[in-house]
């Protein structure tokens, strides 16, 4: 509440002077008085999402000029914007247009451009392509920009472009703003506008050149700067209300770009270590909360020195970055105990950096730069690698390394210029596509290349795209995926694979590997140990033939174990993947405790020999998805589907609630829900945030992104803060595939109708949902059933996680449209015999596993799940 009242304040006493800014000139001054937010296109002050007031843009406060420009608004509110304003209003220029706002000469700006492509006054948002340059013309900014396909491309309903430009010695900084030539249609358009006075970044350090010794880089006091990314190492989001230093910065989590398995682990300022500035300027360069938290290596020095703590981001060739490290110690109290190499691009940047050499005492913030060019290279995603690792040469006391935070900003070319090329669009939507159309997709979980977990958006990524990347990337690695499994049967074996994949910079730890296995105890008594004979056996020794897919961390095979009778599906890992054995082992032990008969259960694993093999159920009918659109298989009844909902939302429910810690799915979908051969539903893929870094003593973990194109919660978007609603969510979105039996997402369909959440939710307030319901459900579904079951979809796809029901909830509504539906269909007495009556676990895994550990008690249908559907009608006593 401080910060809104402080910018309440701020813009207060902004407003009168934005003609004559003050400015303080005693050094440290970076003075509020100096920040203007810009409402353009509105003629009113409002107040966003965060509180903090903008300006609106009266043509004589402001002094636009020159142009042909209108105000206008939006006529279609994507739901994923974070605020109103300033992205419903904006302003669009038919000509050459300049904002003229007066700043203070002497001190540099951040200037924030916010572009929300939507439909202005009737024209058509894929029509604007333009320039923006500042400096009168000097500083190219953006260069035949398209906000609607770089939307697009990165899967974002808005774009914010940030830079920070030198001084304007005339006090004037002025924007203009270019329609591209060459298209009489063309147009330009701003949502909102930011300027913040900064210090001078490269005050008082020269960044050093990497890969070249004695070369440093003088950013130049006429240089502008693109912020391309800013993340709180081992932390979470941090929102521009939050920025202590006043300069509205947003920082992101930064695990959507680790590259490989090598997480290491996050902690934060424990009670012992007090986190604070050495002087007044510094707390310029980040906030508090990223000092206070950080990721290292861990704990085990063997692991460490085996290992690169990496990190990869997409940029745009032909351009000098300087990386900001940002450092403070929390652990650590003397020198030479922590000490560790730094790479930029693959290139030593410091040999041996030591953060309490350098600042002397723990919890003191330190930064430092380093510069590096990424070359053009014609068709190639350009990309800056960062990589630490321990300095054994420093004979430390401890092998690890650490980090706080990580900035990565453009230099502009000689030319001033600093606009990269659009992303194209047609890469990331034909993965999709091309997901779509191969029905069914075998689902391997991620390939196990660690480059897909950081390769996505093709643009060149901006200060706000963090998360949108972490989406492009599940779309990129699904691309990768159907190619990796082309040899895959793509029909019905398929198979649940809770593969951290990722594992090329992974504990290359092959010798390690052998019969002498370090498992945790309670995982080995949890599951079965194969040996390799066994595993040979089953799978013909590794027969082609019985190959069912194939992804970047080998192969998976159908196959009999105990003589052929309980069919599984085995993994094999492929030796040179170099899958770490922690990971391995991280995954039967997460597997092995999870056990429930609406989850895909984890049979046993194989170590022996140097091999990796894990050992899974075998699902007979394949995803729910291939039965329900895209495939040529018969299409499910409704009770069916109802049921297969009903198994996947107690999968879920699980999850959620069934271990001491929520274990959040992150990735639910229809390709992760599996049908075994009674048709029994089984949620896969699950788990995989909970052996991520985080902190489960927080309410939500921040960390890992993952997440498919059409499902992701709109929340976790803005605030890239994950909870168990973010599964209900994606779960709201599987209910409207099943009843309109379409993908989540379908880009060949008119916008509006592209995401299939935004569409049900359009024609469920329209009260035109039966026009979308599966034709081959036309008159055999229950009206106050369907009424019942869209209107939990809906509540699940709620914009705010709160107002989302719980699973349990879910659960129970599902459970009454189910009862409605029986109810109808048996002129009004409940059917006491559900069709999957006696489908009780198989004897498959019985025989196979030591322990199955049922507890699908949490909702208290305190029976054996056969007949539990309709139990729990008899007994709704709640969740
Ligand atoms: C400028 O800032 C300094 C330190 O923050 C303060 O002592 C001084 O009074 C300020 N001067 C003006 C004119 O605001
Ligand atoms: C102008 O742009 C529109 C939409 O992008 C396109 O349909 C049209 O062909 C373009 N015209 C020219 C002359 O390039
Ligand atoms: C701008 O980009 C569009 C699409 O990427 C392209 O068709 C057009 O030729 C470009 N115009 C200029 C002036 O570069
Ligand atoms: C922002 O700061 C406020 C007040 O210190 C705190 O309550 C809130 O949790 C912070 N938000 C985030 C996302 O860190
Ligand atoms: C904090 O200090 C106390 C007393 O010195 C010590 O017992 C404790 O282990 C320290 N905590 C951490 C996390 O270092
Ligand atoms: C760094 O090295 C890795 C392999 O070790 C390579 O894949 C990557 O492309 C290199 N990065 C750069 C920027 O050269
Ligand atoms: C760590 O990264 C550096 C620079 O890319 C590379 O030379 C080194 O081999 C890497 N070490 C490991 C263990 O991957
Ligand atoms: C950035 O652009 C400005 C203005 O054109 C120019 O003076 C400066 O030299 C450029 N910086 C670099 C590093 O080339
Ligand atoms: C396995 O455990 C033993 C004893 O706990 C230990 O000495 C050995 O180093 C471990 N091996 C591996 C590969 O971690």
């Amino acid at each position: 509440m401080i910060s809104i009242s402080h910018v309440l304040c701020l813009f207060i006493s902004l407003y009168p002077v934005l003609a004559a800014v003050v400015e303080n000139d005693t050094g440290s001054g970076y003075k509020s008085d100096d920040s203007i937010l810009l409402n353009s296109g509105s003629s009113e002050d409002a107040v966003d999402a965060d509180g903090r007031r903008w300006a609106g843009d009266r043509n004589d406060k402001y002094r636009l000029f020159s142009g042909n420009s209108a105000p206008a608004r939006a006529v279609f509110q994507d739901p994923s914007l974070p605020s109103q304003v300033p992205y419903m209003s904006g302003r669009i220029f038919t000509s050459e247009s300049t904002y003229k706002l007066s700043v203070s000469g002497k001190s540099r700006h951040y200037v924030r451009l916010h572009f929300y492509p939507a439909s202005y006054n009737g024209l058509d948002p894929a029509d604007a392509f333009f320039d923006v340059s500042a400096a009168g013309g000097k500083l190219t900014l953006l260069r035949n920009f398209s906000a609607c396909a770089t939307a697009k491309a990165l899967t974002q309903a808005y774009i914010v472009r940030e830079f920070y430009l030198p001084p304007s010695p005339d006090g004037i900084l002025q924007l203009t703003f270019t329609p591209s030539r060459g298209n009489k249609s063309s147009y330009a358009f701003v949502n909102g506008i930011e300027v913040f006075p900064a210090p001078d970044i490269s005050a008082g350090s020269t960044p050093s050149l990497v890969g070249f010794s004695d070369q440093t880089v003088d950013v130049g006091s006429s240089s502008a700067m693109q912020t391309m990314y800013r993340l709180n190492v081992g932390g979470q989001y941090v929102p521009p209300v939050n920025d202590s230093a006043g300069l509205d910065r947003t920082w992101y989590d930064d695990s959507p770009y680790i590259f490989g398995a090598a997480f290491g682990v996050t902690y934060s300022a424990d009670g012992n270590v007090t986190v604070s500035y050495p002087d007044s300027t510094s707390k310029y360069a980040a906030p508090l909360d990223v000092y206070t938290t950080a990721r290292s290596m861990g704990p085990d020095p063997r692991v460490n020195m085996n290992t690169n703590l990496t990190w990869v981001f997409q940029v745009d060739g032909g351009f000098m970055y300087v990386v900001r490290f940002h450092f403070c110690e929390l652990q650590m109290s003397k020198i030479n105990q922590r000490v560790f190499t730094i790479y930029v691009n693959n290139q030593t940047a410091e040999a041996a950096a030591d953060v309490i050499g350098w600042a002397s005492s723990p919890g003191v913030p330190v930064h430092r730069d380093y510069a590096a060019f990424v070359a053009d290279k014609a068709g190639v995603d350009e990309e800056l690698w960062v990589a630490l690792h321990p300095s054994a040469a420093s004979k430390p006391e401890y092998y690890d390394a650490v980090l706080n935070g990580l900035e990565i900003f453009k230099l502009n070319d000689t030319a001033g210029n600093l606009a990269g090329p659009n992303p194209s669009p047609s890469a990331m939507l034909a993965a999709s596509e091309e997901e779509q159309a191969e029905a069914p997709t075998p689902q391997f979980g991620s390939t196990g290349s660690g480059r897909t977990n950081v390769i996505g958006g093709a643009a060149g990524g901006t200060a706000a795209v963090g998360l949108v990347f972490a989406i492009c990337i599940a779309v990129y690695n699904r691309k990768k995926r159907v190619e990796g499994s082309s040899s895959g049967s793509g029909g019905s074996g398929w198979l649940p694979i809770y593969e951290r994949g990722n594992s090329r910079s992974t504990i290359s730890g092959k010798s390690s590997i052998g019969a002498s296995s370090n498992l945790s105890s309670i995982a080995a008594s949890l599951c079965r140990h194969f040996s390799i004979a066994e595993i040979k056996q089953a799978t013909k020794n590794f027969d082609e033939s019985l190959v069912i897919g194939v992804g970047g961390f080998g192969k998976v095979y159908r196959g009999g174990v105990d003589g052929g009778a309980t069919k599984v599906a085995i993994k094999r890992s492929n030796p040179s993947s170099e899958q770490g054995v922690h990971e391995f082992q991280t995954e039967i032990e997460m597997l092995s405790k999870l056990r429930h008969r609406h989850l895909v259960s984890l049979i046993g694993y194989c170590e022996e020999n140097g091999e990796m093999i894990l050992v899974y159920d075998y699902m007979a009918y394949g995803t729910l998805r291939e039965h329900l659109y895209k495939s040529n298989k018969p299409s499910l009844a409704w009770k069916q589907r109802l049921e297969i909902c009903i198994g996947a939302a107690r999968g879920l429910h699980y999850l959620h609630t069934g271990s001491k810690y929520p274990i959040i799915h992150r990735d639910v979908k229809t390709t992760n829900i599996l049908l075994d051969d009674k048709w029994v539903a089984k949620v896969s893929d699950f788990g995989l945030s909970k052996t991520g870094p985080s902190n489960m003593d927080q309410t939500h973990v921040s960390t890992v992104v993952k997440g498919s194109f059409g499902y992701l919660d709109p929340e976790y978007f803005r605030r890239q803060q994950l909870t168990e609603k973010s599964d209900v969510y994606s779960f709201g979105v599987v209910l409207f595939e099943v009843i309109c039996a379409r993908p989540a997402l379908n880009p060949s369909l008119p916008k509006e109708q592209v995401s299939l959440a935004d569409w049900a939710l359009l024609c469920r307030r329209k009260g035109t949902l039966e026009d979308i319901v599966d034709p081959a459900l036309k008159g055999k579904v229950n009206p106050e059933c369907l009424d019942k079951f869209a209107a939990t979809a809906e509540k699940c796809l709620s914009d705010h996680g709160v107002d989302r029901p719980s699973m349990g909830d879910v659960l129970w509504n599902l459970e009454s449209a189910l009862q409605l539906q029986e109810t109808a269909d048996q002129g009004g007495r409940p059917r006491a015999n559900p069709e999957n009556e006696g489908d009780h676990r198989g004897p498959d895994i019985a025989d196979a596993t030591a322990i199955i550990d049922n507890t699908d008690d949490s909702h208290g249908t305190g029976e054996s799940d056969g007949g539990a559907v309709f139990s729990q009608l008899v007994h709704p006593k709640g969740r």
